[in-house]
């Protein structure tokens, strides 16, 4: 696919892995219609960027979905690639989560990326023409202590994904599911629940948000579908670690 000109939405494009992709997306000449709550970081890409829009808004409320949709389609006059990339974890072990955490997580981990990706599918499937990116986990394959609602909230979103995909054959419209290791140089483990872990290291899996970004943006050039493992080795993970009925701790 041609970036220059395709019009793209990014969600949680403030920092990490969806800022980075709204970047390169950006650099190739792409237009990027960029969401995440922090209004201050989307402004400063706004004001390095001429193609970015900053659209705030809270995915954990689902209206925010339909603004999205509407918007890209008003603004941007068309979607043709939609990043599903926002999300986070709150580190616990479940007794040790609150209704309210384990509802976030769920919400803007999976209900938000599906609801997007159903509105985003009433101009695709009329255009036949499109490409939808999940990010998604290698802890979907096993049991991560403390992960049991984010894990579980990106099992479902995988299971959705991988569906759709399916139900998409035999139209132009292009499912690509990123399935990540550990990745470094974002704001994932900044969450207050990481914080008993001090200075913890890398551990499993580990890549960086430069080598995730550039992946990505790769596979959307070569119009790629289907899953994508980030590192390649994750691939024999996933194989391997639901016939072992392992549980790791971070
Ligand atoms: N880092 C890892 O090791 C790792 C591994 C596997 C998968 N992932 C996945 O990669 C994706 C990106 O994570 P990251 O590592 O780049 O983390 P990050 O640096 O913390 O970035 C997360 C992004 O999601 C946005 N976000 C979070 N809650 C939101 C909400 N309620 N409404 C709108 N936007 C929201 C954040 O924006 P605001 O805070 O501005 O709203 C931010 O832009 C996530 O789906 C994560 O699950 C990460």
């Amino acid at each position: 696919m041609e970036l220059r000109g395709s019009k793209t939405i990014v969600t949680g494009a403030s920092k990490g892995i969806g800022r980075r992709i709204a970047e390169l997306l950006l650099e190739k000449g792409a237009v990027v219609l960029g969401v995440a709550r922090s209004t201050e970081k989307l402004r400063e890409l706004e004001e390095k960027y001429e193609n970015f829009h900053g659209l705030p808004c809270d995915l954990s409320d689902l209206q925010c979905c339909h603004t999205i949709i509407d918007t890209a389609l008003r603004e941007m006059g068309g979607l043709d690639i939609l990043v599903n990339n926002a999300g986070f974890a709150v580190y616990g072990m479940v007794w040790e989560q609150s209704w309210k955490d384990i509802e976030s997580q769920v919400m803007v981990n999976m209900v938000s990326a599906m609801c997007l990706a159903r509105k985003a599918l009433d101009y695709m499937l009329e255009k036949n023409n499109g490409t939808i990116v999940f990010i998604l986990t290698g802890a979907v394959f096993a049991s991560i202590l403390g992960l049991s609602a984010y894990g579980a909230s990106k099992s479902g979103l995988s299971y959705f994904a991988e569906t759709l995909r399916h139900e998409l054959d035999g139209t132009r419209i292009r499912i690509l599911n990123v399935y990540l290791g550990e990745v470094t140089g974002t704001e994932f483990f900044k969450n207050p629940g990481f914080k008993r872990m001090g200075n913890r290291r890398c551990k499993y899996f580990c890549t960086t948000v430069e080598t995730v970004a550039k992946r990505i943006v790769e596979a959307l050039e070569k119009d790629s579908e289907g899953r994508l493992y980030i590192p390649r080795i994750l691939w024999l993970a996933a194989k391997i670690a639901p016939i072992l009925d392992i549980a790791v701790g971070l």
